[in-house]
């Protein structure tokens, strides 16, 4: 049985696709890349110039076995987890490739994706279209929490998120790869890049022929994604199919107006999401290479020494989904120490992690905080409250990184050893705007609190910023120590203060 037979079956992949009236209709662009993938035969003049527009290639010219390595470049919504999911489950159920494994050999079906939202919802697609009664039978062994589960054909299918390392040794029949151009740009996904992904992947599919489905949106012109678009695309001799297509195009049921009302709204990024086009605007911020020399090995924290002016950031949100963060720096002769990062992860109770930023403040001797000039006034006031005073950064979070920059790659800064640190650093993202100023933030689904947290507290702490009635060292004064008097309302003022 070939996967469009298997779609159009109501006791099998229908009931996945269908709408309420039971028409297929919206999904027939999607039956017709299938065709393409799993080389199945194309008739309709209108099929053809479709292959034409998404492949650039000739209709006439395709692999008659299919494709085994697929890259689906396709707008937001436009279907393509949906479809993912579909293949996902074919492979798993009916494509009869688990009888290419030896005996002993365990065949499996793969899905990661970079974050564990996206995992989840692809987990959720492949499992629903094995959700028609006849399918529903077929899986054996499925725990609500686990992200994987068995079929009665032997088939192991696993979900993992930013990671392929943990599925050696199993034979791929599959392995299907969501939102490819954003792997490594999220600090959950363990690989550094799309790049590094595949590298792991391919060996696994070697035995097996098994194929390699890859999908996402475009994203920026680096990395494999971007790489294997500019060689195969158009090519008709390629063995690799890329289809390159719009949200419209291959979901007929998103409305113009929306779409054109996010245009509106922010031109790069919908003009990507939606219209799929490459973002010229995006580069990466901060080079690995840049950022590694600096991590001194092995230090997870430094705890408080007498004499020293520490410097505190901090990075507080309402807790419902975004996480919290807290980093404490010092300035030791020509460098900026960072001692300490802490991370509240989402959800939480605010007034619980800012009592415990305080404690962490307090263990510092520091009774003032910097933070986001943005930020809530409750913010301010349960510091305040709990006998901190919580300075607005007059800096917002862009400045911030464009300041920190050139100290990472001076190497005038101790970073700390921490994982989390590492890739949020690593995965900022550099946007260009119309109006000449740069935006540094996260990527799209990735997250910035820890980086922002110690990007404050190494950018306020670099210029030797102080506190008022806090010990200081001098350096300008043989290291005597003294104490610095400045009232708060001069400090605020002076906030750039320097010494
Ligand atoms: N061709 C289509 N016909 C009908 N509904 C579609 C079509 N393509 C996508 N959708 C719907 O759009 C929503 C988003 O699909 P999804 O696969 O998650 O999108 P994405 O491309 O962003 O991964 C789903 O509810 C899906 O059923
Ligand atoms: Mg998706």
């Amino acid at each position: 049985m070939n996967i469009i037979e298997a779609v159009k079956d109501r006791h099998l992949f229908k009931p996945y696709l269908a709408d309420k009236n039971g028409s297929l209709s919206t999904w027939a662009r999607w039956m017709t890349c299938l065709r393409v993938i799993y080389g199945l035969p194309i008739r309709k003049p209108w099929q053809k110039r479709l292959i034409r527009q998404c492949t650039g290639r000739n209709p006439d010219k395709l692999n008659p076995e299919g494709y085994n390595r697929v890259l689906l470049l396709c707008g937001r919504r436009s279907g393509k987890s949906k479809i993912a999911g579909l293949i996902g489950a074919f492979e798993s159920s009916l494509s009869g490739r688990e009888e290419v494994c030896s005996p002993g050999e365990i065949p499996c079906v793969t899905i990661t994706s970079p974050t564990r939202d996206q995992s989840a919802i692809i987990k959720s697609y492949l499992r629903a279209a094995l959700g028609s009664p006849l399918l529903d039978e077929t899986v054996v062994d499925e725990a609500k929490k686990r992200p994987s589960f068995e079929l009665a054909n032997g088939v192991h299918v696993r979900v993992l998120t930013g990671d392929f390392r943990t599925v050696r040794g199993y034979s791929q029949l599959a392995v299907v790869c969501d939102e490819i151009c954003f792997f490594g740009t999220t600090e959950e996904s363990k690989v550094k890049s799309d790049t590094e992904l595949i590298r792991s992947i391919k060996p696994s599919l070697l035995t097996t022929q098994g194929r390699l489905i890859c999908v996402s949106s475009k994203y920026w012109e680096k990395g494999w994604a971007f790489g294997q678009w500019k060689r195969h695309f158009g090519k008709d001799s390629s063995r690799v199919l890329v289809w390159d297509a719009t949200s419209r195009t291959m979901n007929p049921t998103l409305s113009e107006e929306d779409i054109q009302a996010e245009i509106d709204e922010d031109p790069e990024s919908a003009r990507s999401e939606y219209l799929n086009v490459w973002r010229t605007d995006v580069a990466a911020w901060l080079p690995r290479e840049a950022i590694e020399p600096c991590v001194v090995f092995g230090r997870t924290e430094l705890i408080r020494k007498p004499n020293i002016s520490y410097r505190a950031f901090v990075d507080v949100s309402g807790g419902r989904s975004d996480d919290a963060a807290l980093a404490i720096s010092h300035k030791a002769d020509s460098k900026t120490v960072l001692d300490c990062v802490r991370r509240w992860k989402a959800p939480f109770s605010p007034q619980v992690v800012v009592a415990d930023m305080v404690d962490v403040l307090k263990s510092y001797q520091l009774r003032h905080v910097t933070g986001d000039n943005y930020s809530a006034e409750w913010v301010a006031e349960s510091f305040r409250k709990l006998g901190i005073s919580y300075v607005k950064s007059d800096k917002n979070k862009s400045q911030i990184y464009l300041e920190l920059l050139p100290r990472i790659c001076s190497g005038e800064v101790e970073l700390l050893d921490d994982d989390v640190l590492i890739k949020q650093l690593c995965g900022l993202e550099r946007r260009c705007r119309s109006g000449g100023k740069d935006i540094v933030d996260h990527a799209p689904g990735a997250k910035d609190d820890v980086a922002n947290a110690a990007a404050g507290a190494i950018v306020f702490g670099s210029k030797g910023h102080f506190q008022p009635g806090f010990i200081i060292r001098d350096r300008f004064n043989g290291g005597r120590t003294l104490r610095n008097r400045v009232l708060w309302g001069e400090f605020a003022k002076s906030h750039r203060a320097t010494f």
